[in-house]
């Protein structure tokens, strides 16, 4: 009979017990729950509601609970539904009534969003320093490689000549956002929801205070209802997983067009690569595609968990036992990413000369014509309009914007002076945008330095 099954007289059919576990997914929540637990009876016992030698001997118990769990030595029953109700009777089958005494004041439904809390807080953390090494990685490519070229893409048309480091140094940026958003997000995962009950808190003199003191939360949950219904920080973390998903993923989208050989402005090491079965020429940058396509994972998580929630009449209902996969889905995918990425980022050899080959194109400084221009009070859209005739003219009579003389030039663009054709040079350009933000190589170097520091 289980746990609950008081009121019963009939078992649950093996197929009904089968299809309401939950324990084959959310043992790995254990630790918290056993966590929580020692908690609970610690603040039992002082509070007088048992004895402070039962609260010592649960914790005692749960403490080897614990250990044999760890060790391999426990068997988890399919029976006993989840990680609750499987830790709460091995207590109880070693410590009798005793052990019956530390479910007082607690229903699961408190329980499980404790667990879910403590499992979050820790997995954020982790997620943070792997978001860090992740940065670091970008960092030290940006930082080995200060000063190549290439050209920066909008519209995936050439648009003007950027440092390879910042282009780097765009994702560190994102990636901040990312690991900043999931230190917000466990600022409100860490409340204490345990003391709820099953919906409506208890009767019995429970000290929450204590609990959330001895397992370090920053607050207690000030309405019961609330803490067992709603499991919004959970979608939250989940959308912080899908944006950052969705960064790697154009991250790797950059990769898999570098590693083109229309691009050929990188090559990945042999190790974060796949040959083809069939033709033995093919080299493909795998763990990037992969990546990208993870992304479409971390975002059905994110998904499933809206809809899971959205027609939920308040409090708890049992649809809420679908968010652990889910969540458990997304954290494993994400950090998966993060393994693989950094080495991988670090084993990436960059064709330099590829790259300026590329960003050598004249016209990818026609810009920097037209900002001329307005140094000499042209106003920009007369400068833009008279740059573009230049353009057309060149691409007329079939001449790159380099190879035409000053009168030529003037025919289109009647102020230009001999400076101009100096215009057309990639390194000059990029060593002009020396602008806070800009591609500068003052300006790169500067926000290398300002990385590194900021992630020692
Ligand atoms: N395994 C359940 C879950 O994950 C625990 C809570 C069960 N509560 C209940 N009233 N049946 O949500």
């Amino acid at each position: 009979m289980a746990m609950w099954g008081g009121r019963f007289s009939e078992n649950t059919s093996k197929d009904v017990a089968d299809y309401s576990e939950s324990i084959s997914f959310d043992k790995r929540l254990y630790k918290y729950d056993i966590q929580g637990s020692k908690a609970h009876a610690t603040m039992l016992g002082g509070a007088g509601i048992i004895p402070e030698a039962t609260a010592k001997m649960i914790c005692e118990e749960l403490d080897n609970i614990l250990d044999r769990i760890e060790k391999g030595d426990f068997e988890f029953k399919m029976e006993l539904e989840d990680i609750h109700m499987n830790i709460e009777s091995a207590l109880i089958a070693k410590l009798g009534d005793e052990g019956a005494r530390v479910h007082s004041a607690r229903s699961r439904n408190d329980q499980v969003a404790l667990d879910i809390r403590l499992y979050l807080r820790d997995e954020i953390a982790l997620l943070i320093d792997m978001i860090r090494e992740f940065q670091k990685s970008l960092v030290a490519k940006a930082a080995e490689n200060p000063e190549a070229i290439m050209p920066g893409f909008t519209h995936l048309q050439h648009a003007q000549p950027v440092l390879f480091a910042h282009h780097l140094l765009a994702y560190v940026e994102m990636l901040d956002r990312d690991a900043e958003r999931l230190a917000d997000c466990a600022k409100r995962i860490n409340v204490l929801v345990l003391g709820s009950g099953a919906i409506a808190g208890s009767t019995l003199p429970i000290q929450r205070e204590k609990v959330c003191e001895l397992l370090n939360f920053s607050r207690v949950s000030r309405n019961s209802m609330d803490a067992v219904a709603d499991r919004d920080f959970a979608i939250e973390l989940l959308s912080d997983l899908a944006i950052f998903a969705m960064h790697t993923s154009r991250l790797s989208e950059d990769l898999i067009l570098w590693c083109s050989q229309e691009f050929d402005f990188v090559e990945l090491g042999d190790a974060f690569c796949t040959g083809s079965s069939l033709m033995p020429q093919k080299k493909n940058p795998d763990v990037a595609e992969l990546t990208r396509g993870k992304t479409a994972r971390i975002y059905g998580d994110l998904m499933a968990m809206l809809t899971m929630c959205k027609g939920l009449p308040l409090t708890y209902n049992r649809d809420l036992q679908e968010d652990k996969e889910q969540i458990f889905d997304a954290l494993d995918t994400a950090k998966k990413i993060l393994r693989v990425y950094p080495p991988m980022l670090a084993s990436m050899e960059l064709k330099k000369e590829n790259m300026a080959k590329a960003a050598s194109d004249p016209a990818l400084m026609a810009t920097d014509v037209a900002e001329e221009l307005v140094k000499l009070c042209v106003p920009f859209r007369t400068a833009h309009h008279r740059v573009g005739a230049f353009v057309k003219y060149c691409k007329d009579n079939n001449k790159q914007l380099n190879e035409c003389t000053l009168e030529e030039m003037q025919i289109t663009i009647p102020e230009a002076n001999a400076n101009f054709l100096t215009l057309f040079d990639a390194k000059s350009s990029v060593g002009k945008r020396e602008v806070t933000g800009g591609t500068g190589f003052n300006e790169v170097k500067k926000q290398i330095a300002f990385w590194q520091k900021t992630l020692e």
